[in-house]
């Protein structure tokens, strides 16, 4: 079965993490997959909504560490940053469930949804320092504008998860829910969507997002260049091996 499923009914494209044994973790290749499906929604008439969903256990490990070492995305046409231009640039309506874990590039993702349901046993987190990198999908831009910068230097400087509570309250999460039952409340929110005149949704969508659309571009290039720079630096290095090895990092002299 493939690591990424897609599924249209109703309007509606879901595209489904599926790669438990690995918690989600993302390869380059799926990157590839749902860069094409998110590409394929914007330009098909048929798509008007897509979700974008995990299991009940965990929505996405982010990026697969050890697909990093042989597959590194160092140029910004890396499948990972075609996938989050991708997701910047849907007009259409795009809407995240989330339950467990969602680390990294499964946090940063989110800010490009327009509507994100989670469930209560939800951990975001954004931990690319403790890698040796840097943020990307114009978290860095985004997370701040949001949150406010002093939480956002704490979910970006240090990394550690918040939960669902506290995503809702800085208004990354619209409503928390059971996690059984997330992909099916953000199902029906995108029926209801699906339901509505769609040039009156994209419209809605790009007059709210007009003032940011070139910004978070320009700032996900930034990003790109760093990260693929930070990739061969010695801190990801050590981050990456101690992955790979189970143990813990040790970055006493870098
Ligand atoms: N890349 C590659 N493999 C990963 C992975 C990742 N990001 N996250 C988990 N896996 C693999 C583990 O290596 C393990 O593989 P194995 O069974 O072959 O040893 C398997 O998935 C299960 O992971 P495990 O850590 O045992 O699950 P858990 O339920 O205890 O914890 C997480 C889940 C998501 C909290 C934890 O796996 C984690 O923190 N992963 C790393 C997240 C990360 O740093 N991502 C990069 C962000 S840029």
């Amino acid at each position: 079965m493939s690591d990424i499923l897609t599924h249209l009914d109703a309007g509606v494209m879901t595209i489904t993490f599926n790669r438990l044994d690995k918690k989600n973790a993302i390869t380059a290749a799926m990157y590839g997959v749902m860069a094409d499906a998110v590409e394929q929604a914007r330009s098909d008439t048929a798509v008007r909504v897509v979700v974008i969903q995990g299991h009940e256990s965990i929505f996405s490990a982010g990026n697969d560490i050890a697909d990093f070492l042989n597959n590194p995305p160092t140029t910004t046409e890396a499948h990972v940053f075609r996938f989050l231009r991708s997701m910047a640039a849907l007009e259409k309506p795009l809407i995240a469930a989330v339950a467990g874990p969602a680390v990294g590039i499964g946090t940063t993702l989110l800010f490009h949804c327009d509507l994100v349901y989670a469930g209560d046993n939800a951990a975001f987190s954004m931990p690319f320092v403790n890698l040796g990198l840097c943020p990307e999908a114009a978290s860095s831009l985004l997370a701040p504008r949001l949150f406010g910068y002093h939480r956002a230097a704490e979910a970006l400087l240090l990394g550690e998860p918040f939960y669902a509570e506290a995503a809702q309250e800085v208004g990354l999460v619209n409503r928390v829910v059971p996690p059984t039952e997330v992909n099916a409340m953000a199902q029906t929110q995108a029926r209801k969507l699906a339901a509505k005149p769609l040039a009156s949704l994209i419209e809605t969508k790009r007059l709210m997002k007009s003032g940011q659309a070139a910004q978070v571009l320009a700032q996900m290039d930034l990003e790109a260049a760093s990260f693929g720079h930070m990739l061969n630096e010695p801190a990801a290095k050590e981050a990456f091996g101690a992955f790979v090895q189970k143990r813990k990092p040790d970055f006493s002299k870098l």
